[in-house]
């Protein structure tokens, strides 16, 4: 334990959150271990706090537990990084990212670019590094995100999942990098074409449907003449569309043939755009698009990786709207060692009254299990950042 008190180190890192009213109940045992605002352990983990007496002198002498975090990072509050300059809310950092990729991107498709490998490895890296900041943040995000025009909120989202994906399968930095890169470049091809896909809800016309399937082979060449050289890159994105039973396109390769960096993408790009509006329809829950991915999909998609990919998210990834068998409702917010049991923050209580503030539970016991899945409501009483621990 640190020397430091914790009402310093909350102000300095927080590594450590007070605890707030109705995360600890009467008759439960503690989620977590606690601590008092001189860093001394009172409670461990499994304690029951057994009256309500005892639970309200706890909290108003103050009660503080350690932040989890699935990164190794230190929570910072909402600002930016002050060597690097950007910002240390990730949700902040995608705003950033995502304007950098708009520019890119439509110079790109204009053809104003002359070095896009090196613009797109280094947008690259700096999605790995959002990934690795914060990788539950992200997936948060990535379900939850409306600020931003489909075409590039796909791009980047579909390209963060792939980078989970790499992690879990043990692909080093450069291969991954290599896969962002060419995750968030694939459609370039068919860049102006998507812009219009997204309002219209009228079947493909008979020129639109050829676009489409001749663009993983305009996009290749897009890239080439834009100064790409890297043979990986070029190859995923010319195989994004492949089947593993060869009735992809543009060349009908089938099983073995085409790389696993391609598949990953393939797997990404279908679950993002099943979870993501559009102006004529609602996207998929989480849960539904990741079962649809799977059970759908047969020939399609490499199973095992569409495996690896649910196994990553969990069954309920963070951004799902749940209800608990408490009666509350909330996000998903972490996701832990156990595929149903992730951590939510609860803003509305079995009442349907909203919380004042987000209130974070565990989901591995009986009470606070999750029981349905909704659509996320239109308008949240907290900002991302806030519901993730971020200010
Ligand atoms: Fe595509």
């Amino acid at each position: 334990m640190a020397a430091q008190s914790i009402g310093s180190l909350a102000g300095e890192d927080e590594r450590y959150i007070k605890v707030r009213q109705g995360e600890v109940r009467v008759g439960e045992p503690l989620p977590w271990d606690v601590f008092d605002p001189n860093d001394n352990l009172l409670l461990s983990e499994g304690t029951v706090v057994s009256t309500e007496k005892q639970l309200e002198r706890l909290l108003a002498e103050g009660l503080y537990r350690r932040l989890r975090r699935t990164n190794r990072e230190s929570v910072a509050s909402a600002g930016r990084d002050p060597i690097t300059g950007n910002a240390t809310n990730p949700f902040g950092r995608v705003s950033e990212l995502m304007q950098r990729l708009h520019g890119f991107l439509n110079r790109l498709a204009s053809g104003e670019v002359d070095d896009a490998e090196v613009r797109g490895l280094r947008l690259a890296g700096a999605l790995r590094n959002l990934v690795e900041r914060d990788a539950d943040a992200t997936l948060g995000a990535s379900h939850l995100d409306r600020d931003y025009h489909y075409v590039y909120s796909h791009a980047l989202y579909s390209a963060l999942l792939t980078d989970l994906v790499g992690r879990r399968l043990g692909l080093d930095e450069e291969r991954r990098d290599t896969m962002l890169a060419a995750a968030i470049t694939a459609n370039i091809g068919m860049h102006r074409l998507q812009q219009e896909l997204v309002s219209q809800s009228a079947p493909l016309t008979q020129e639109q449907r050829k676009a489409i399937q001749g663009h993983p082979l305009v996009s290749t060449e897009i890239l080439r003449r834009s100064g790409v050289t890297s043979d990986p890159w070029l190859e995923i994105v010319l195989q994004h569309h492949e089947r593993l039973d060869g009735e992809g396109y543009p060349r009908g390769i089938a099983g073995d043939d085409f790389l696993v960096e391609a598949r990953i993408v393939a797997i990404a790009d279908r679950y993002h755009a099943m979870v993501s509006g559009r102006e004529y329809r609602q996207g998929l829950v989480p849960r539904s698009a990741l079962k649809k991915l799977f059970m759908e999909d047969g020939g399609a998609i490499d199973n095992e990786l569409a495996q690896i990919f649910i196994k990553e998210l969990g069954f309920f990834p963070p951004g799902s709207f749940v209800t608990l068998a408490s009666g509350e409702c909330g996000l998903v917010v972490r996701r832990t060692g156990d595929v149903s049991a992730p951590e939510v923050a609860v803003i509305r209580g079995a009442d349907g009254q909203p919380y004042m503030e987000p209130l974070l539970r565990p989901t591995n016991t009986e009470r606070h299990a999750i029981k349905g899945l909704q659509s996320t409501p239109t308008k949240l009483p907290f900002h991302l950042g806030h519901i993730w621990g971020y200010d």
